[in-house]
């Protein structure tokens, strides 16, 4: 079954385009998965990159939604290019500015919603808002919720000093990704190469939230495995998500524990992750250094993403 990715914020210029079109090119080329990105933005950025940058086998599809239809339309649409993408494919990638025309429910027809956004007040209050109204789709208790996944990109080393996700509130539970730091690097990649192969800290971060978007995979390739091994053998009816009357469903792992809980243990998922783990480790002595990362808030945040349910939902 194709693992799912939608890649998604309400405003632009936050590096959507860039994050697909390269996290396709990594799952393509590092991880050889059979990879499809499916760009549902006009502008075509991220199938163009893909198209005109040196070959690596990612199947690109540049689709066009009908968001101004409204009503069901854009999902029925989204569904039938993804199932097409799905069955040739091992991970898919899509590329979408989200608009209030959309429904919310086209988010259940992912695994993971990625949402890039710079860690700027004024991005971080517009993200916030997005999360806010989308709460009850990565809330849900009754429908498979995707996971979400919040990924701070152009952030500059300055940013790096300051832990905007412990100050600024979210009304959801998530998972941070590594920062995708800003870089001319970025901007000269388009069309002539890929984040992944750039020898500085903006390639270097980029690799970094790749893996944890790899280890995300992971969890739900593992958690569904699980299902698969103690779910009742029966009928399926309706909805994949929907649990049938009267039939036992497969049980969740606890939240906070087993492959979970290793992933959220882990440093790089912070929101400064790795990069400013290093930067403390470089001013200070070991004990310090664990000492200010207390003092950044990031065991506060690890608390908070230890609610995240990782495809845990029956
Ligand atoms: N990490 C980065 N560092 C520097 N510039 C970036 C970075 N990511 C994206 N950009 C630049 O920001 C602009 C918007 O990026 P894009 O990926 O098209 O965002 P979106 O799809 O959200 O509109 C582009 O000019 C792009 O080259
Ligand atoms: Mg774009």
């Amino acid at each position: 079954m194709a693992y799912k990715i939608l890649v998604t914020s309400q405003k632009g210029g936050v590096g959507k385009s860039t994050v697909s079109a390269n996290l396709a090119a990594f799952f393509r080329r590092r991880m050889a998965l059979e990879t499809t990105l499916i760009d549902w933005d006009s502008h075509g950025s991220s199938s163009t990159w893909l198209k005109q940058a040196p070959q690596v086998g990612v199947v690109v599809l540049h689709e066009h939604l009908p968001l101004d239809k409204g009503g069901n339309r854009p999902i029925l649409e989204a569904r039938l290019h993804l199932r097409r993408a799905a069955s040739s494919s091992e991970v898919v990638v899509c590329d979408l500015t989200w608009s209030d025309a959309i429904a919310a429910e086209l988010m259940f027809e992912f695994d993971l919603v990625i949402v890039p956004t710079s860690v700027s007040e004024i991005e971080m209050a517009t993200t916030a808002g997005f999360l806010a109204r989308h709460r009850w789709v990565f809330d849900s208790a009754t429908l498979r919720s995707p996971t979400l996944l919040l990924c701070p990109t152009r952030v500059t080393l300055e940013q790096l000093e300051t832990d905007m996700f412990s100050m600024q509130r979210f009304p959801v539970s998530f998972m941070l990704a590594p920062p995708v730091l800003e870089s001319q690097t970025a901007r000269d990649m388009f069309q002539r190469g890929y984040l992944m192969d750039a020898r500085n800290d903006c390639g270097q971060s980029f690799l970094e939230f790749a893996r944890a978007v790899c280890e995300v995979r992971d969890i739900h390739n593992r958690n569904a495995a699980l299902r698969t091994t103690r779910a009742p053998v029966g009928p399926i009816l309706g909805r994949r998500n929907s649990p049938l009357p009267g039939v036992p469903t497969a049980s969740k792992p606890a939240i906070g524990s087993g492959v979970l809980a290793q992933a959220t243990a882990s440093p790089q998922h912070s929101v400064l992750g790795q990069h400013r783990q290093r930067k403390v480790l470089e001013k200070e002595p070991a004990s310090l250094a664990a000492r200010s990362m207390t003092a950044l808030g990031i065991p506060q945040f690890l608390r908070r993403m230890s609610r995240t349910a990782v495809d845990t939902k029956p």
